[in-house]
């Protein structure tokens, strides 16, 4: 495996680890009318993080890799930052939003990177699919 793909993969794994405990955060904190709805909704997104995160990591060591597995390396290489303070739940949304389109290029990316490694494209893509139908769904939330 090339180094490139390689270090996009662990970036991917310090993302995802980063935005599973910032949407336990939201899941957490988030107050209002809207409680009900969105505290489950990011219990749905949190479940579902943890899954591509562990599966992004499996393959890393199905290809012979070491993907990283410290709280530490993964706040030392993400993108996404942690949530800094309780927000109300449409500036929540807005930056899971955020946060889900910029983990969503970096897929884009890394799928390029994979080039013939099929495995690790169509785990990547599917994935994506996924983030782009949250995307989709918490824009309208917010009336986008
Ligand atoms: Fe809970």
């Amino acid at each position: 495996m090339n180094a490139e793909l390689k270090q996009n993969m662990n970036k991917l794994v310090a993302d995802l680890n980063v935005l599973y405990m910032k949407i336990h955060h939201f899941h957490w904190f988030v107050k209002g009318p809207n409680f009900f709805t969105l505290h489950a909704k990011f219990e749905e997104l949190y479940n579902e993080v943890t899954e591509h995160n562990d599966s992004i990591a499996e393959r890393l060591l199905q290809l012979n890799e070491k993907p990283i597995s410290t709280l530490k390396e993964c706040l030392d290489l993400a993108t996404v930052k942690e949530a800094s303070k309780v927000g109300t739940d449409v500036e929540m949304v807005e930056e899971l939003v955020n946060d889900l389109e910029t983990i969503d290029k970096e897929l884009t990316a890394t799928m390029e990177l994979a080039g013939d490694d099929e495995g690790t494209a169509d785990l990547l893509l599917g994935i994506s699919e996924s983030f782009q139908k949250h995307i989709w769904m918490f824009k309208a939330f917010l009336g986008k």
